[in-house]
């Protein structure tokens, strides 16, 4: 295992984003590393671990020092690799690394040997997705669009501030913005910001491709809390479906916490289908 660096970040970035299969696991996507991006690139590349064979990147983590989570994405090819698996848990059960709980939600090898070392399921999540082979109907909002070439500081703003009324803990800002725009994932990325018929800014999402053929991202997506109950989150995630359809993506891929029953209905109500739920790894001892 190695740690990385800001100046590896596009290499780690075009790693994980070979691996979504569409129809597989919503593992750690390039949109998540994006969406950290906006700490700084000296934060995310401190908060990644990468694992290496042959030269070749097999796996990367991105730790929540906070929590203690690790949250996991691995190359498809070391699915059922066991030697591989355990070198992961062996690298993760240093105490020195200080990681409580694991997110793996691809792997079957690695979450096989999780099981058998006693760690226990944590956090429930709800994967879900929505096919994007039809064309996606209008969702009823006027939306502008954010992508790396088309900055604009109005739009920008409204952007920054949907986010901040949606999340109520959020440290959104402007400044972080920029910085999540200026790093390598965000050149496949689109912010989208929904305004009502009064021309309130109601809704945002920011959507992340992982190229061609590939499940895309939605990291994060909110209505503004004065404006809930209107139909917007289904809105938004229409938008943000066709979006995606757009740039290529082979589906419209999303994670929320199992107990979000809100998300998870805005989801479902917007085509998305519900998969089953997924739990993270503790660690008991
Ligand atoms: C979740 C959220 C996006 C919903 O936005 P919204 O504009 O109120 O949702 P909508 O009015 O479009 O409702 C869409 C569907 O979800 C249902 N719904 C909305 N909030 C709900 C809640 N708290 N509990 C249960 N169902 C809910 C609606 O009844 C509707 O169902 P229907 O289409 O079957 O009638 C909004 O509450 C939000 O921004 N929450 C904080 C951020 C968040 O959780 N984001 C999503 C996960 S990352």
């Amino acid at each position: 295992m190695r740690r990385a660096t800001p100046d590896a970040l596009s290499e780690i970035v075009e790693a994980v984003a070979t691996w979504p299969q569409t129809g597989g696991p919503v593992q750690l996507h390039p949109g998540d590393l994006g969406w950290n991006a906006s700490l700084g690139a000296q934060e995310l590349a401190g908060a990644l671990r990468v694992w290496e064979r042959d030269g070749q990147i097999l796996a990367v983590g991105m730790v929540d020092d906070d929590s203690g989570l690790i949250r996991m994405a691995l190359a498809p090819s070391v699915d059922d690799d066991a030697p591989f698996a355990a070198q992961l848990l062996a690298d993760l059960s240093d105490p020195v690394g200080g990681v409580r709980a694991v997110e793996a939600r691809s792997g079957a090898a690695f979450r096989e040997l999780l099981s058998r070392s006693g760690w226990v399921a944590d956090e429930s999540w709800t994967p879900l997705s929505r096919e994007l082979l039809e064309p996606v109907e209008d969702c009823g909002l006027s939306i502008e669009t954010i992508d790396a070439d088309t900055v604009r500081d109005r739009i920008v703003e409204d952007r920054v501030a949907v986010q901040q009324a949606a999340f109520p803990n959020s440290t959104f800002s402007l400044e972080r913005w920029h910085a999540m725009a200026a790093a390598p994932p965000y050149s496949q990325a689109r912010c989208l910001v929904g305004y009502d018929s009064d021309g309130n800014a109601v809704a945002s999402v920011t959507v992340w491709s992982a190229g061609k053929g590939r499940p895309g991202l939605l990291e994060p997506l909110g209505v503004h809390r004065d404006h809930r109950g209107r139909g917007h989150g289904r809105a938004i995630s229409v938008a943000a479906a066709a979006a995606l359809r757009e740039m290529g993506s082979s589906s419209a891929t999303v994670c929320t916490p199992s107990g979000n029953a809100g998300g998870v209905a805005a989801y479902v109500s917007a085509g998305f289908r519900r998969l089953p739920d997924v739990t993270d790894f503790r660690r008991t001892a």
